[in-house]
């Protein structure tokens, strides 16, 4: 049965689609058949795929809709061990309706159930909302990543996200656990960045430190991971590490 992972923090800008898709590629060249789901209708990790939200017409949006398509008529294979289920803008409105369905919470865990054991590991990306979206995202995860920009208020968002996933745990899904934080964006020079960071190493567990780095935003516009073009980036080792870490700890 694959492990479903999390990617969520309801604060824009902090790298969950960033971490999402190198983490996603390292587990594929690590030879474990991963699967990424684009939860955000801004479909970032679909272009960052290189992939047009456009050019596809089974999306997410096909997933959750109402008579639903099943997720594996929605999956596309973007590379050996790597599938994405794409986005696009339509969800943000199909978000509504979710929300006047019964059961609403368990939308995506339901579509989900069937393909579960054809993966190693199911990465979801969250939209920067604790909306409905990353309700059901949490509800269908076993495990939550959650990537944090190195300054005061990223840090202080923390709380607000951890108190949902516990309530997410007690209400609809006991065995949802937090795998860690992944600190990103980090300038070392910064003082702010640094007293922040060890912070975040004081009160959670932080299992990699991702720099501020020229590389990582170039990969977006390439469509390339940042260890497909920059193999030896300081980013590249670390987004290795939140892989080797799911491959360590993040079993169910
Ligand atoms: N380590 C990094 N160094 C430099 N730029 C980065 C790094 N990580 C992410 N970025 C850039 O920061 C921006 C925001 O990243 P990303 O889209 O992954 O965040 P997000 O949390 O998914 O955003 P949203 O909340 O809008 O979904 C992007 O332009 C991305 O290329
Ligand atoms: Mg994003």
């Amino acid at each position: 049965m694959g492990t479903v992972i999390a990617f969520a923090n309801q604060k824009g800008g902090v790298a969950k689609t960033t971490s999402t898709y190198n983490v996603g590629v390292a587990l594929a060249l690590a030879g474990k058949k991963t699967l990424m789901i684009d939860l955000d209708s801004q479909a970032s990790l679909t272009i960052s795929a290189g992939m047009e939200p456009y050019d596809y017409e089974n999306t997410i949006v096909s997933v959750l809709d109402k008579g639903s398509t099943p997720i594996s008529r929605c999956t596309h294979e973007l590379q050996p061990n790597l599938y994405l289920v794409p986005s696009r803008l339509e969800l943000a409105q199909l978000e509504v309706v979710m929300i006047g369905r019964p059961v609403r919470e368990t939308i995506l865990r339901r579509a989900i159930a069937p393909v579960r054991s054809l993966y190693d590991y199911i990465l979801i990306d969250c939209p920067p909302q604790l909306s409905i979206l990353t309700i059901n995202a949490l509800a269908s995860a076993d495990r939550v990543l959650i990537p944090v920009k190195t300054d005061y208020l990223a840090y202080r968002g923390l709380e607000q996200l951890l108190d949902t996933v516990a309530e997410i745990r007690d209400l609809v899904n006991p065995q949802l656990t937090v795998l860690g934080v992944i600190a990103t964006m980090y300038e070392m020079r910064v003082k702010d960045d640094r007293e922040i960071l060890q912070l975040l190493q004081e009160k959670y567990s932080v299992v990699a430190t991702v720099k501020k780095l020229a590389a990582v935003k170039k990969g977006v516009c390439d469509g390339k991971a940042v260890m497909e073009q920059a193999p030896t980036n300081d980013a590249a080792t670390e987004y290795e590490k939140v892989a080797a870490c799911i491959m360590e700890k993040g079993g169910i």
